[in-house]
């Protein structure tokens, strides 16, 4: 079968890496898999009905005329899809230490209850009578939340975390121009995750930076430099992007009050402190959590995250609809703002009520940990990226220096100075040893970012491997071995993409591959 790649390099297409050419190009039992287009014939069908009787159409000139969608048998198709599944890398086959994102195990006890019918199957346009126990759950899952934080009031509704920003800040927005002060600009520290300009910038504030110390946080005096009767609130990550805990927080947080500003915390990395500090106790308005990173709901690729966002009592009263209601045994939604009785919500961000399948898995998790056992896993976290930072610190470098990290640790590049080897160079040659790269080149602020985040997830023997898989990779890159490197990954069902040219040129739909005489 010939494959239309279009300019895709393969290691089976670009030659087999290995002394023992196959005939099909496949390895063993790691099968080849072209492209869908590629093995699927138009017109053929899984299916064999009979044909259907001649009849009249009343589409007319509507009727839809074949658009060469391939189709394949049943098996074919399963075949196709499971093989993809299988190039797939994800946290149930191996480390995946990508620093910000919390890739941490995901307990099958919370699948199990995802699934349970009376949650699985319910429609969010039931009757609110028929899904007392989904209003419950929610109504208790947000209870945890409040505990866990130390906050007045939750909206349960957004459904990321970068949505749970703008939840947040759309309050605070509220609230000012309620006041009679609508202000224009908010702070936001360089390190910053760019979800966070990005908000304050679509709500209508300008950005105004504030620079990291030294030692990579941000100190109260740059942020009182920066405050003013301009500025509605300060977004401010914590534990920071750097992996570090922003120890000023609440001379922060009393700084921007006093200016009578807002504190908006992202809450992204509140893995790292759930059970040892309540944000509400810092000095934080509103925050949000990511409920597929910190409590193990499966990240899906932008897709069914959940990020509820907490206010403190002045904020509570601008949080948006819709929100569960509990009268003795009985549970509703107050769904619109006229409904909502004594508060001044700032509108709906959402058509329903929230992620449900996200809400089961992480009261799943919360309930089977306890609150011993959530604190424990921040722990263990902080534990793991630490364990990581003093196997490693002697041979990679840290950009703010040796000091003691929350649950992410960061390097940076100028341990591959003159080596020829490039961060990005770095982290291709982990794929090959059969770990997921870190993230890298982010957070911005620091030149050629390396940040691990391991979670309370691995075992010891998993962080033993990494280490030293690292430590040999940082030698190999001394000893000048770039063979290693700068081809890399060598063993992956794909080889490196031309990065530059799959952003200038992207090719974003497959088309037949046009024979050799057609395309002079
Ligand atoms: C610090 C920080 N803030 C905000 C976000 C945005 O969260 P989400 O991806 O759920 O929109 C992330 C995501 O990685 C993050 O790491």
């Amino acid at each position: 079968m010939s494959m239309n790649r279009g300019g895709r390099p393969t290691s089976a297409q670009g030659g087999q890496t290995s002394d023992h050419p196959t005939f099909t190009g496949n390895k063993a039992l790691q099968i080849e898999e072209p492209l869908i287009f590629e093995v699927g014939d138009v017109g053929k069908t899984g299916v064999d009905f009979e044909e259907p009787e001649a009849h009249e159409t009343r589409l007319g000139g509507l009727e839809r005329q074949s658009i060469g969608l391939p189709g394949l048998t049943e098996p074919e198709t399963m075949r196709h899809y499971v093989r993809i599944s299988q190039k797939n890398f994800a946290i149930d086959a191996g480390v995946y230490p990508l620093g910000s994102c919390t890739m941490k195990h995901n307990g099958r006890l919370n699948e199990k209850m995802a699934r349970l019918p009376g949650f699985g199957d319910v429609h969010p346009l039931q009757p609110q009578s028929t899904v007392q126990g989904a209003l419950e759950l929610i109504d208790t899952l947000a209870a945890w939340l409040l505990e866990m934080t130390g906050m007045a009031a939750v909206a349960m509704s957004p459904k990321a975390g970068a949505h749970g920003e703008f939840c947040g800040m759309a309050a605070i927005k509220s609230a000012q121009i309620a006041k009679g002060d609508a202000r224009s600009v908010v702070l936001v520290p360089e390190s910053a995750h760019g979800t966070n300009p990005a908000t304050a910038a679509l709500l209508g504030y300008k950005v105004r930076d504030i620079p990291a110390r030294e030692d990579g946080t941000v100190s109260t005096e740059a942020v009182k430099e920066a405050l003013g009767p301009d500025v509605a609130g300060i977004m401010l990550t914590n534990p920071n992007t750097c992996g570090l805990f922003e120890r000023d927080i609440i001379a922060i947080a009393d700084a921007v009050h006093e200016a009578g500003a807002y504190f908006y915390c992202d809450g992204a990395n509140f893995n790292a402190i759930v059970g040892k500090a309540k944000p509400g106790d810092l000095g934080v308005d509103c925050m949000h959590i990511n409920l597929h990173k910190t409590f193990s709901t499966p990240h899906g690729g932008g897709g069914p995250g959940s990020g509820p966002v907490v206010f403190s009592e002045a904020i509570a009263p601008y949080a948006p609809v819709p929100y569960v209601v509990r009268d003795g045994d009985i549970f509703s939604l107050v769904e619109t703002v006229e409904a909502a009785k004594g508060a001044k919500p700032f509108g709906r961000q959402t058509a329903f009520h929230g992620q449900m399948g996200m809400f089961v898995r992480a009261l799943s998790y919360m309930m089977s940990h306890g609150s011993d056992g959530l604190r424990q896993a921040s722990e263990d976290a902080v534990l793991n990226a630490n364990y990581i930072r003093a196997g490693l610190r002697d041979v990679m470098s840290q950009p703010f220096g040796d000091q003691v990290c929350m649950h992410e640790v960061l390097f940076d590049d100028s341990f591959l100075k003159d080596t020829g080897v490039t961060t990005l160079d770095f982290a291709k040659a982990m794929i090959d040893e059969g770990f997921h790269p870190m993230t890298m080149y982010f957070p911005l602020v620091v030149h050629g970012a390396m940040l691990v985040e391991p979670t309370e997830s691995e075992s010891k023997a998993a962080l033993d491997q990494f280490i030293a898989t690292l430590r040999d990779l940082v030698k190999g890159a001394k000893d000048g071995d770039l063979v290693r490197f700068t081809g890399a990954p060598h063993h992956a069902p794909m080889a490196r993409l031309d990065e530059t040219r799959a952003a200038r040129e992207p090719i974003l739909r497959w088309r037949p591959e046009q024979p050799a005489e057609a395309a002079e």
